[in-house]
């Protein structure tokens, strides 16, 4: 079977966008391939965080992840898998200061450490998170990644640093990873759809998963619609074509088809392409919040699940790393 690899970071509460951007498609993915899902903690030390709030949010993670339908047996966490940082090293002595230099996302965050509110440094781990992030994918041999497109830097290093392994070893051990490109709705805010959904923007701003019926009820009510600034002929506004969006993401094809006809003949009512949209998220959501209530309701055992489950991972990783250190010159672990 081939093998899936993808890792998310512990950011705290999972939104629409992450779900039909990612999540989703791991949990589909889970039927055909052997599957990796990560929870990667590691990562996030690469930007200023707080110690018990990193915690904290390794296990919301989890168990968010469990909720929306991930199998426990295919989700770890990072640093409970301690040959990812250990392989990471190997991969930096294999990867030029060059390359890192020119990752997009690493200039990105060091813009935002330079002008945000509180000066920070910028730490070495963020100019290395590619390599970790290579780390991650070649410890499993994995033949797959499902990534958003903003990652596709991120990959085509992976398979760089792959490649000159290879080659600087002689041996054809590592797999190049293939990223699988995974289409992401694009999402706005309905309280202000000039913006992207976002959980940077304030709670108005994104529907989270996990939320109860009456708020996304109430939010897809209060959703704007029109600015009143349309003119005649500009098209659909960006609130009604977000309302749309929603509708499709959910998978409302049907109901989607209907009410545009009523849009394109000009008798559309507002209220009920409201409605549609709010009982589709309804309809989306409330298992997940079920599922994540039960979950909590448990934690103990939970947690010991993926405790155990990140060891037997672990055993994946520590095989590669046996061999990586045979072929790098490195001496072999007392067995
Ligand atoms: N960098 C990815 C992101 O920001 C997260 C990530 C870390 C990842 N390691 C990975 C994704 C390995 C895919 C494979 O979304």
């Amino acid at each position: 079977m081939k093998r899936i690899l993808s890792c998310i970071q512990p950011t705290g509460d999972l939104h629409l966008g992450n779900y039909f951007g990612a999540v989703k498609n791991w949990v589909r993915l889970q039927a055909e391939y052997q599957c990796f899902y990560g929870v990667v903690d590691n990562h996030s030390m690469t930007m200023p965080y707080q110690a018990a709030k990193l915690r904290e949010n390794t296990w919301k993670m989890v168990f968010q992840l469990l909720a929306c339908g991930i199998e426990p047996n295919n989700l770890f966490v990072q640093s409970l898998v301690p040959e990812h940082t250990e392989l990471s090293w190997i991969l930096s002595c294999v990867c030029s200061f060059g390359e890192l230099s020119r990752m997009t996302q690493f200039k990105d965050k060091t813009e935002q450490l330079k002008t945000g509110d509180k000066e920070a440094a910028i730490s070495s781990g963020l100019f290395m998170y590619p390599v970790l992030q290579a780390a991650d994918i070649l410890v499993y041999r994995a033949d797959y990644v499902p990534v958003g497109k903003d990652q596709e830097q991120h990959l085509e290093l992976s398979r760089n640093i792959a490649a000159r392994f290879n080659t600087q070893f002689a041996k054809e051990y590592f797999v190049h990873p293939e990223p699988l490109f995974t289409e992401i709705p694009k999402l706005l805010s309905p309280a202000d759809p000039t913006k992207k959904m976002s959980k940077s923007l304030g709670e108005k701003h994104y529907i989270n998963l996990f939320g109860d019926a009456e708020r996304i009820r109430k939010q897809i009510r209060s959703a704007v619609t029109d600015t009143g600034l349309e003119t005649a002929g500009s098209g659909m506004s960006a609130g009604v074509k977000n309302l749309f969006e929603l509708l499709v993401a959910c998978g409302k094809h049907d109901a989607h088809a209907a009410l545009k006809m009523d849009y394109d003949t000009g008798s559309l009512k507002y209220k009920d392409l409201k409605e549609t949209v709010a009982e589709a998220l309804v309809e989306l959501t409330q298992p997940f919040k079920a599922k994540l209530e039960a979950l909590n309701a448990d934690k103990k055992n939970v947690k010991a699940q993926i405790i155990e489950s990140s060891a037997e991972i672990r055993k994946t990783a520590q095989q590669t790393m046996m061999e990586v250190r045979a072929i790098t010159g490195l001496l072999p672990l007392r067995p």
